[in-house]
Parts: C-alpha cells; sequence; structure tokens
C-alpha cells in the first residue's frame, strides 16, 4: 500500500518543485518512508515522511523523467534500503510498486539460480530483476506481458531505463492513472497527485501497460494495441491547506457545515436522478448488502439500520469476510461504501461476487475510483479532499447520502438543518470536549454504549480513540454489556453513552449497571452534563452530532499526548493491499 508517480516531460522541471510535490498529494496512501529516481540515475531515499527525503533534496535539481514513491510497508521492514525505488545491480533500471507479489519468493528463487542477487527484503526487487532479466532478450512491452502471465498478486509499477524518457506503466488490481499536459505526461496512484496541473486522464485497466513519452501514450493490453481517449475529470480545485488550524484533523471536523451544504444541495440538483435510480434498486432488490472496512463499515451499519427498518432485508457486512457471512445472488444489491473507492478488500470482494451478477451501487468520496467504476451506479460524496488518515467529513457525509436514500423511500427526514446543526454542536462544544479529553488523557481504556441508531456511532468513537489517541477503546451495543464485557468495568473507568430520546431507557439502565460497578459515567445527549446538544434533533441529526463530539474528544486527547494526529502509526488512509 504506497503511492506511486512517474513524470516525463519535453523541458527539464524541478525534482523538488514538479516530481516531490505530486508525490506529497499521495501521502495518505503510505507514509514510513519515500524516495526518487531520475533518468540521469540521481536517486535517493529515506525513511520518514515525504518532508524528510524533500529536506535533503537540492533545490536545484532537474530532471525531464523521474518515479517517486511513498511507502506503507507490506514486504520488508521501514529501512532505506527497502524504500523505492528500487534497481537491478546495474542501476540501468529503476522502479516504483503498489501492491503485492504472492509468489515472489519462487520468482526470486528461480532469478537467484540464474545468478541474480537481492539486497532488500521487498517483493518489489524481485519485479526489477525479473524485467531485467526478460529484457535482456525482449522489449519492455515483452517484459511485461510475460511479467503479467508469471506474477500472482496485485500491482501498479511505474519504470524507466536510464538515459530514456519513456515511462513504462502496467497494473493489476492496485490503481494508476495518466494525467496528460502539454509537453508532460504524469503517472500516478490517483488523480489527485495531478489534479493542480491538468483534468485529461487515462486510468488503466487490469493487464494495461502504457509506453509513455514526453508528447505520446500508448496502451496496449495482452492481445495488441489499445485506443484510449481521456476522459475530463471535474473536481473542486479548492488548495489544500491547513490555514488557522493546526491539523488537518480539526480543519476536517470545522468544514462540515460547509461540506454537509455542498452534498445536500448536489442529491437535490445534479445527483438526484441517481438518487432516485438507487432507489428503485433498493426496492426492485430481494436483500441489500453493504460492503465496506474501517469508518465506511460503520457509516454501513447506519445505512443497513435505514433499510431494516423501512422493511428491506439490509445487512452491513465487513468486506474481508464478506462472502463468508453474507448470501449473493443475481436479486442482491450490493453497497460497496469506500470514501478513498480504493480499499482491496471491497474492490477484491467486488471482483469476487461478479459471477452472481449482483446490483452494485458505489457510495464514494473519490469521483472515478475503481470502487466508483465497478459499480451500476454511485453517488458521490463531495466532501472534498480529506488529509487526514482518519476520517471525520467523509464519514458524516456518508450519512448524509444515506439519510437522503431513506427519505426518498419514505423515511421522514429532513436533511435541511443538518448544516447549521453541525456548525451549532461544534461551537458549542469545542470548549467543553477539550476540558473532558483532559480528564480522559491518561486512561488507557474507554468503554463507548449505543442503542439503535447510536451502536454504530458508539463503534465509530471507539475506532477514533483507537486510531489517534492510542486508547484501547471499545464501542458496543449497550444490550449487550452485560454479555461479557462488563467484568472489565472496575472503578474509575470511563464509559461513554450515547443517549437520544428514542434509546434513552435501553441507554439509561445500561450506563446504571457501569455505574454501579464504579465506572465513571459520561453523555452524550440533551441531560448531558459534559455537552449541551442542540434541542430536539432527531434521531438522524443526532448521530452527526454525537459523532463530532465523538471524533472532537479523540483529537483533543491525541494533541494533550502530542501523538501524530494526521498521520497515525501504522495506519494509511486508503489500505490498497489486502
Ligand atoms: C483504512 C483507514 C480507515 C478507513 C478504512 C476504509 O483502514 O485507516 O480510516 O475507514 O481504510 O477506507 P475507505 O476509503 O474504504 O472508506
Amino acid at each position: 500500500m504506497c503511492g506511486i508517480v512517474g513524470i516525463t516531460a519535453e523541458k527539464p522541471f524541478s525534482v523538488k518543485g514538479e516530481l516531490i510535490l505530486a508525490l506529497k498529494k499521495l501521502e495518505y496512501r503510505g507514509y514510513d518512508s519515500a524516495g526518487f529516481a531520475t533518468t540521469e540515475g540521481v536517486y535517493d531515499k529515506e525513511v520518514g515522511s515525504i518532508d524528510v527525503l524533500e529536506s535533503r533534496i537540492n533545490p536545484k535539481l532537474k530532471t525531464t523523467t523521474g518515479i517517486a514513491h511513498t511507502r506503507w510497508a507490506t514486504h520488508g521492514g521501514v529501512t532505506r534500503v527497502n524504500a523505492h525505488p528500487h534497481f537491478d545491480s546495474e542501476k540501468g533500471l529503476f522502479i516504483v510498486h503498489n501492491g503485492i507479489i504472492e509468489n515472489y519468493a519462487q520468482l526470486k528463487a528461480q532469478l537467484e539460480e540464474r545468478g541474480y542477487k537481492f539486497i532488500t527484503k521487498t517483493d518489489t526487487e524481485v519485479i526489477v530483476n525479473y524485467l531485467h532479466e526478460k529484457m535482456k532478450t525482449m522489449s519492455p512491452r515483452q517484459a511485461i506481458l510475460s511479467f503479467f502471465k508469471d506474477a500472482k498478486g496485485t500491482y501498479a509499477v511505474v519504470f524507466f531505463r536510464k538515459g530514456e524518457k519513456t515511462l513504462y506503466a502496467f497494473k493489476k488490481d492496485s490503481p494508476l492513472c495518466l494525467g496528460i499536459c502539454d509537453g508532460e505526461m504524469i503517472l500516478a496512484s490517483d488523480i489527485y497527485a495531478f489534479s493542480h496541473k491538468t483534468t485529461r486522464t487515462v486510468f488503466f485497466e487490469d493487464y494495461e501497460l502504457a509506453e509513455v513519452t514526453p508528447n505520446n501514450y500508448q496502451f496496449y493490453n495482452r492481445s495488441g494495441k489499445l485506443d484510449k481517449k481521456p476522459v475530463e475529470i471535474e473536481w473542486e480545485r479548492e488548495p489544500v491547506m491547513k490555514r488557522r488550524f493546526k491539523h488537518f484533523m480539526l480543519k476536517e471536523i470545522y468544514e462540515q457545515p460547509v461540506a454537509a451544504q455542498r452534498l445536500i444541495r448536489s442529491l437535490r440538483t445534479t445527483q438526484s436522478h441517481r438518487v432516485k435510480q438507487i432507489s428503485k434498486m433498493i426496492k426492485g432488490a430481494k436483500r441489500i448488502l453493504f460492503l465496506a472496512c474501517g469508518t465506511s463499515y460503520h457509516a454501513s451499519l447506519i445505512g443497513a439500520y435505514l433499510l431494516s427498518r423501512l422493511g428491506y432485508e439490509a445487512h452491513a457486512v465487513i468486506a474481508s469476510e464478506f462472502e463468508n457471512f453474507s448470501v449473493i445472488d443475481n436479486k442482491t444489491l450490493v453497497f460497496a461504501v469506500s470514501q478513498s473507492g480504493e480499499t482491496m478488500d471491497v474492490i477484491s470482494v467486488l471482483k469476487d461476487i461478479k459471477h452472481y451478477k449482483p446490483k452494485i451501487v458505489a457510495i464514494v468520496n473519490y469521483p472515478y475510483s475503481t470502487v466508483h467504476r465497478m459499480a451500476d451506479n454511485y453517488i458521490e460524496i463531495m466532501a472534498g479532499q480529506e488529509i487526514c488518515v482518519a476520517a471525520t467529513k467523509t464519514f458524516t457525509n456518508t450519512l448524509i447520502a444515506m439519510y437522503e436514500l431513506a427519505r426518498v423511500l419514505g423515511n421522514h427526514i429532513s436533511l435541511d438543518r443538518i448544516p447549521a446543526k453541525i456548525k451549532e454542536v461544534i461551537s458549542k462544544n469545542d470548549l467543553r470536549v477539550r476540558k473532558l479529553a483532559k480528564k480522559l488523557s491518561n486512561n488507557k481504556d474507554i468503554f463507548v454504549l449505543g442503542h439503535r441508531i447510536s451502536y454504530p456511532i458508539a463503534r465509530e468513537v471507539a475506532l477514533k480513540l483507537k486510531e489517534i489517541s492510542y486508547i484501547h477503546a471499545e464501542g458496543m451495543m449497550a444490550g449487550e454489556l452485560k454479555h461479557g464485557t462488563i467484568a472489565l468495568v472496575e472503578p474509575g473507568v470511563p464509559v461513554i453513552g450515547l443517549i437520544h430520546e428514542t434509546n434513552r431507557e435501553r441507554m439509561e439502565s445500561a450506563l446504571q449497571e457501569v455505574e454501579a460497578h464504579g465506572a465513571d459515567v459520561y453523555t452524550i445527549g440533551n441531560s448531558s452534563k459534559q455537552f449541551e446538544l442542540p434541542k430536539r434533533l432527531n434521531e438522524e441529526e443526532y448521530s452527526i452530532a454525537a459523532t463530532i463530539i465523538g471524533h472532537l474528544l479523540s483529537y483533543y486527547i491525541a494533541r494533550n499526548n502530542n501523538l501524530p494526529i494526521d498521520k497515525p502509526r501504522n495506519l494509511a488512509k486508503s489500505v490498497t493491499v489486502k
């Protein structure tokens, strides 16, 4: 799981100003080490974020052709030597790779038998040596076609031969696209790498390769030449800056009223026909399955809750166990919920279930992402680019998309008040949250309880406490507590209860139980002593309000403990490997 970039241009460009700038836009994909190489054979790589590498690059360094990589280690530890680019022993071939070569040990053994020496512990070094060997007798294109036959796994690869201006790129499963500028071509893991330069994009499909020069590109698949035309991408050209905020996470929480408003408007205008089509698809389905991971899974639980209450058979299933825990056929409607649209666990399920011929609806923040392109229909949640690894505004907007679908299907929900309510929740509670965060900053465990709509929110708040604040947190159904977890409740353990009028009775009884065992009880609800919620929130508005308070709480705890909030350890924003 990594980000890759390759640029080739007519005129020399600054490595720092162009190549590294594009790479930085992919840093959300991994940030444990980074590197670059130019066609002159100049290269550098280093452990740590891209900033560490960047600080060492001479601002005057220019090239016409280069590749760069930001890494999230899978095979081989986080070391300088394991960082990309990788090269053959003569340093004639430089390569960057995103993905995992599953049969790398077998390929490596074959190459070793033929005299190849390996200096890293990565699967990527196998690709470079494989191509190197094949290219002794074949063209780069033939070598790639042979790799398609011999390699098992997932990969997006860009490479060049020292001294040449041609970039070679190919992929299977991992994302790859080409941005077309005047006299310059940019290959990258996603469109955001070149969103500041061009809107003209060509997407790679599996088993496609391209030969790319500054003014031209040619795609091929296993059957021969392809004529692929660029598509024009529409995106907001908003600058991605922290502005007055200390972290992207806080900025992204604070911009939710605007992001929510933008989505609500589009659901009623440009996206309204799709909402109607999707609601018809729901009505015509035998069962509805939500497929997702992490935060998107929690949003999916809310989707399943809403549709179940409207009388549809709906379930949310975590992608990595999807096929083990669901029945799928051609009357099944699958909602693939993924803000990035690139999560490999989700993509691989979509591929695996294809033969059942279910209908697929994507709910994504990244238009043109792989999940979007695999779906029959989609909703774009329009949250704007989210930089912090932990999802905040994308979660809220996914909920809003679900609420709109439920509204069209007959639920009495009004979205109109949501942006103003979000604003009120933030302004009334920021200081209050800071106060509680101080109190909770040194805790080792926190329990978050919910019921009905607040059960998924309890899980979401607990996930954020783990991801950002590194506190062990359990988010669970209030009613399930007494069946085991209550054994962990001892005097002084904080328990946060998410109370709305619709779940008050069940919530209060669970909180009384934990209080009886000495827990410190805090609540997010109308009678809360710690927080002030707007009056008369309906269930859906409450779910968003409680989420925002929970997200802010994990943010301020992490801030008190000086943690790397936007880039927490061992995580990546979108996990593009299984
Ligand atoms: C990673 C991130 C999570 C995220 C999950 C799903 O694990 O660390 O924060 O919720 O991926 O991401 P998606 O892009 O599919 O919504």
